[in-house]
């Protein structure tokens, strides 16, 4: 999987530290607060594992399962597979996704779950995209900011591929050439 990386962006133990950083962040901010911290699956499935284990408060969490992209690109479309399972009403929502890009899938997901009728909806993502942002929407929490690269690794797949890699890493554009994107 490493030889399909043009380069490693964001290493092992930078993702990890800066995890660190944003859990207690996050940590202050929630503190006796009544917590549900909301993954969007699959690609924000292991930022959120690690991420929740640095949060030493009480909290929910439940996820919603959400798609945009085929290939290399958002389709400008989202797909809810799976919305929320817990009541989150009255509640303070954190919704924890693996990147932010165009902003078209945060923007439809905190629009979702205000229709739950939270205390407050805030956002967390690992990476932020701001060079392709489509909608106005900046994360309350975030990680890293990126130039415009295609990434994968640490959740983040191209084509269902790659989400086990434990970096951050761009993508060799042969790999989508050979498989006829872009
Ligand atoms: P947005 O709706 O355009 O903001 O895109 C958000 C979703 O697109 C994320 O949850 C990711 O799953 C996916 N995405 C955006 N950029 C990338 C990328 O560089 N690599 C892999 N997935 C991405
Ligand atoms: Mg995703």
């Amino acid at each position: 999987m490493h030889n399909d990386l043009l380069k490693v962006l964001v290493t092992e133990s930078q993702i990890a530290n800066r995890v660190v950083d944003i859990a207690e962040e996050i940590t202050d901010y929630y503190r006796g607060k009544p917590l549900t911290v909301i993954c969007l699956s699959n690609g924000a499935i292991v930022f959120a594992a690690d991420l929740i284990r640095r949060i030493p408060i009480p909290l929910q969490l439940d996820s919603i399962s959400v798609s945009s992209y085929r290939g290399t690109e958002s389709t400008g479309e989202i797909h809810m597979h799976k919305g929320l399972r817990l009541c989150v009403k009255d509640r303070d929502v954190l919704i924890v996704d693996d990147i932010l890009d165009t902003g078209l899938t945060l923007s439809r997901v905190t629009e979702e779950v205000h229709k739950a009728s939270p205390k407050s909806v805030q956002t967390c993502v690992l990476l932020n995209k701001p060079a392709r942002r489509r909608l106005e929407i900046e994360p309350d929490f975030s990680g890293f900011e990126i130039e415009d690269h295609f990434v994968v690794g640490y959740g983040l797949d191209y084509n269902e591929a790659y989400r086990n890699l434990p970096c951050i890493g761009i993508l060799k554009q042969e790999i989508y050439q050979s498989q006829g994107n872009r």
